[in-house]
């Protein structure tokens, strides 16, 4: 095999049209992947039903599709065989995601949709959902130095090497590392693979951007074939800690870094006390962002049935793990994404923790750097600060009041960040604090705003100065406004 193959295929693939045109088929429900296998026509549709759907496809319609060179690459790299009788198959999937300039087309090995039944240990896949969140949260954002730590098909570290000037991609799994690279020739990009558990393969280097789709999965140590996706082979959550830990080690200042994370939840009154211990004496301003929660037996249950085994045999392993993890003296699982930005020596980072509500959907790049602006900002700000501050507005701000039926009387009062900032949250409050923040707009301090209020809903100042300032606090911190 080599680059001038991969070319002439993502050649062919531009001349039959099949290029990533926004959306996901890999990801796609099972009505969709139906819906699109009825509507494939034409050259294209023949590379989608090979590649991304996974069926056999006619040898003949195959040539017509690719042209004579190209198929003869196709088979080279391996991305197509013989399925006998006239027809080809596919033995992995290529998943098209992005759009234009940005999409990507990505070889992986086939998932649960295409392959008849469980993973198997060394399974790379071409991407998850879980690789969608991260991306999310990078963004085209990655530039500079970057590390995609785990990197499987490539995925995080091909779009970084869009706009990147140099991207190391690691992994411990040699297959992942192979795919990734076939990946960077597919797609004509530029990425340095290297082999090696957590850090170890860029000990003492330091990035602008770390990122990492880690293997975050909590396994207990017999859970028999270990599946390298998701289970990095250290106890408990330990992997997750020490990816976390190691994030400013391998920061420069100002540096970025994200991780999908997954922790051990002792007492659900502190569900990221856990995580929060691990980044207290770190040099970074840490956004804590905790998704969801899982007891051991559903926790165990999911992720049994996301390897794909099913039946009693599946039960009986999902019984075993959700015991063990009630061994290990956890109430629950917590879920998340930690995004750290690394400080300078003249001050110590600082921890903020959010948990999302249902359906709250995930922060874009833009968001995540208000929230650690406000961090830093609120780090430095004791009351004096904050009372003389003249804070105004950055996001479009709602006010959402439940009302006391028969008395007029309004029981809470939430601020609704307007659809573009959900991401945000909401934050709940009090009548007098929210008519404080109300009148600030960059001309009043916070303190002749409470004072006015105060005099107007004739209440005590202090009081509502004190009020106004926790709610400051807590929207500076969210990224709403900002302190000027
Ligand atoms: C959940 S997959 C994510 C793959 C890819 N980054 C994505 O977002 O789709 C985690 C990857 O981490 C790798 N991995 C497992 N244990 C590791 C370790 N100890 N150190 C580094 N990578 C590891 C796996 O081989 C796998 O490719």
């Amino acid at each position: 095999m080599s680059g001038r193959d991969y070319a002439r295929l993502a050649e062919a693939f531009r001349r039959a049209g099949w290029v990533p045109d926004g959306g996901c088929l890999a990801l796609a429900s099972p009505g969709e992947r139906v819906r699109a296998d009825l509507d494939a026509r034409a050259h294209a549709g023949v590379l989608t039903r090979l590649f991304e759907l996974g069926h056999d496809v006619d040898a003949a319609a195959l040539r017509e599709a690719l042209g004579e060179d190209a198929l003869a690459a196709a088979r080279a790299v391996g991305v197509v065989e013989d399925a006998g009788a006239g027809r080809v198959r596919c033995p992995g999937v290529i998943a098209r995601v992005g759009k234009g300039p940005d999409g990507l087309w990505l070889m992986g090995d086939r998932d649960l949709a295409t392959s008849r039944g469980a993973l198997g240990g060394d399974h790379v896949s071409a991407l998850t959902h879980a690789s969608l969140t991260l991306h999310r949260l990078l963004g085209t954002t990655a530039r500079g130095r970057v590390l995609d730590l785990g990197c499987g098909s490539g995925v995080h570290a091909l779009w970084a090497a869009r706009h990147a000037t140099h991207v190391v991609a690691t992994d411990v799994s040699e297959r992942a590392l192979a795919i990734t690279r076939a990946n960077a020739r597919l797609n004509g990009l530029d990425v340095e693979t290297r082999s090696g558990s957590l850090y170890e393969p860029v000990a003492g280097e330091r990035f602008d951007v770390v990122c990492s789709n880690a293997p975050f999965v909590i396994t207990p140590p017999s859970a028999g074939e270990r599946l390298v996706y998701r289970d990095a082979g250290f106890p408990g959550d330990t992997f997750v800690r020490d990816l976390v830990r190691g994030l400013a080690d391998h920061l420069n200042e100002g540096g970025r870094g994200y991780v999908l994370a997954n922790w051990f939840i002792t007492d659900t009154d502190a569900p990221s006390a856990g995580v929060e211990g691990w980044l207290t004496d770190q040099p970074v301003d840490a956004w804590i962002l905790g998704r969801d929660q899982m007891d051991a037996a559903s926790y165990a249950a999911h992720w049994v049935r996301d390897a794909g085994y099913e039946g009693p045999h599946a039960h009986e392993r999902a019984r075993a793990w959700a015991r063990w993890l009630e061994e290990q003296g956890i109430a629950a699982i917590g879920m998340g994404i930690i995004a750290v930005r690394r400080v300078g020596s003249a001050r110590r980072g600082a921890i903020r923790t959010d948990w999302a509500h249902a359906g709250q959907p995930l922060p874009h790049p833009e968001q995540i750097e208000r929230v650690w602006d406000g961090i830093a900002a609120l780090s430095d700000a004791d009351d004096a600060s904050l009372d003389a501050a003249r804070p105004r507005p950055i996001v479009e701000l709602k006010e959402s009041r439940v009302l006391a039926l028969g008395t007029g009387r309004a029981d809470t009062h939430t601020l609704v960040p307007a659809p573009a900032d959900a991401a945000l949250g909401q934050v709940v409050t009090n009548a007098p604090a929210l008519a404080v923040l109300g009148a600030l707009d960059g001309d009043l301090t916070l303190r002749q705003a409470a004072v006015a209020v105060a005099t107007l809903m004739d209440l005590d100042a202090q009081a509502v100065t004190d009020a106004a300032r926790d709610l400051l606090r807590e929207v500076v911190a969210r990224g709403m406004y900002v302190l000027d």
